[in-house]
């Protein structure tokens, strides 16, 4: 693919070059995710086993891919998922929401992971109160193995940053997907009238700027950001430049570029938010809670926004998550200030049907232009104690 772009031409004639030769090499300018970084995505179906329930619960999704989990494996018949607060991103993440879709996420693949392995889990949410980091223990029992295509599609589930085609999505698929919701605690209603989307665009466009003018939650943002092949392979984490849905001509040509700063990465993804995650969303979808600040609520519409990714994934088409709306919302709550982005996000909610519930996480969904990238994973063995 790289080559029919005309990259290897363009590779060959910088490798002349000593400087720009190194970074072709060191970020790994072609074959971006051969690493060990990506070995994750590549053994998850490897073992039949608990250890491979664990190998299906590290590709989920996680806010900038912190992977905010840690895993303690009792015999053969009890997984106890926990959460890792360390991973929490700061001022982005004041209250640990993210970090808790995040950690839901996890839980249903290890679900959909447990009932293909014909194990049947009985998860309980957040057993101890006074132990909150004890996020969910899940007891096995054997079972009739349920394989699903939700199951088959946790190893090409990425995010797509990318484009999406002008083309609109069946109202029959989104009622499908609206249908995955099994808990009444959390639910999705979509926004896809023209007058909604523009409103909502506006907003998720205002948000990111007010992210970037926040020189907190940019450094934290930016904490997150893996600029090199051996930052990668360190870390195992992470956002990268892989992930963000250029072309391979544009990303090949990106990493021969000097590293990004923290301005000009804030600057190209306002940029992004407005030229492309916006402006080709061809429908957003909003999951809501009756409370966005409960753990339980968080989980659960992790559980639900993991799920309608898997579906989604299933279908041959792209979703990315979008919130920057949310992070304003806690931060300006976390810094006692007035609510700039809380009230516009209640009200068009609520004129998509959200009769009063909270909005816990957003995204977009369409026909992608390309396929979405593997993103790092820390193994499960790295993540297990
Ligand atoms: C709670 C949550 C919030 C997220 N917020 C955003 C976001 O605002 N923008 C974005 O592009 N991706 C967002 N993501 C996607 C993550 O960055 C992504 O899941 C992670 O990098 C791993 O990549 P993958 O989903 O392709 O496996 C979010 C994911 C979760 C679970």
């Amino acid at each position: 693919m790289l080559h029919s772009a005309g990259i290897g031409a363009l590779t060959v004639a910088v490798t002349g070059t000593g400087m720009l030769s190194y970074r072709a090499y060191d970020n790994r300018v072609l074959g971006a995710d051969g690493g060990a970084a990506f070995d994750a995505w590549r053994h998850w179906r490897d073992d039949a086993g608990p250890r491979g329930v664990l190998a299906a619960a590290v590709l989920a999704a996680s806010p900038h891919n912190t992977q905010p989990w840690l895993f303690h494996l009792s015999g053969d018949d009890r997984i106890e998922l926990h959460a890792d607060l360390s991973r929490r991103i700061g001022s982005v993440d004041p209250y640990a929401c993210e970090t808790h879709v995040g950690l839901g996420c996890a839980l249903e693949n290890l679900a959909l992971a447990a009932h293909a392995r014909g194990l049947e889990p009985r998860i309980t949410l957040r057993p101890e109160p006074g132990r909150p980091s004890l996020v969910a223990p899940a007891d096995l029992t054997k079972a009739t193995q349920q394989h699903s295509p939700l199951y088959d599609a946790i190893g090409y589930r990425h995010t797509n940053r990318g484009p999406y085609r002008d083309r609109p999505i069946d109202t029959a698929v989104l009622t499908d997907l609206a249908a995955l919701a099994d808990d009444p605690r959390a639910s999705v209603i979509w926004v896809t009238t023209r007058a909604g989307r523009d409103d909502l665009g506006d907003l998720m466009i205002r948000a990111a700027r007010a992210v970037t003018e926040d020189e907190q939650q940019s450094r934290e943002n930016f904490a997150w950001f893996r600029g090199s092949a051996d930052a990668i392979e360190k870390h195992k984490d992470g956002l990268t430049l892989d992930g963000q849905g250029l072309s391979a001509v544009v990303t090949s040509a990106a990493k021969l570029m000097p590293a990004t700063s923290r301005t000009s990465g804030d600057a190209f993804w306002v940029k992004q938010t407005r030229t492309v995650h916006t402006a080709t969303a061809t429908v957003y979808g909003l999951v809501l809670v009756p409370d966005r600040y409960d753990p339980l609520h968080q989980l659960t519409g992790g559980r639900l926004l993991e799920r309608i990714h898997l579906a989604v994934t299933a279908r041959g088409l792209a979703l990315q998550h979008m919130n920057q709306i949310t992070e304003r919302i806690d931060r300006d709550r976390s810094q006692g200030r007035d609510p700039v982005f809380g009230p516009p996000l209640a009200a068009l909610a609520d004129r998509a049907g959200g009769d009063g519930r909270q909005v816990l996480a957003a995204f977009r969904l369409g026909h992608p232009v390309r396929p979405g990238r593997r993103s790092p994973r820390r193994p499960a063995t790295q993540v297990l104690r």
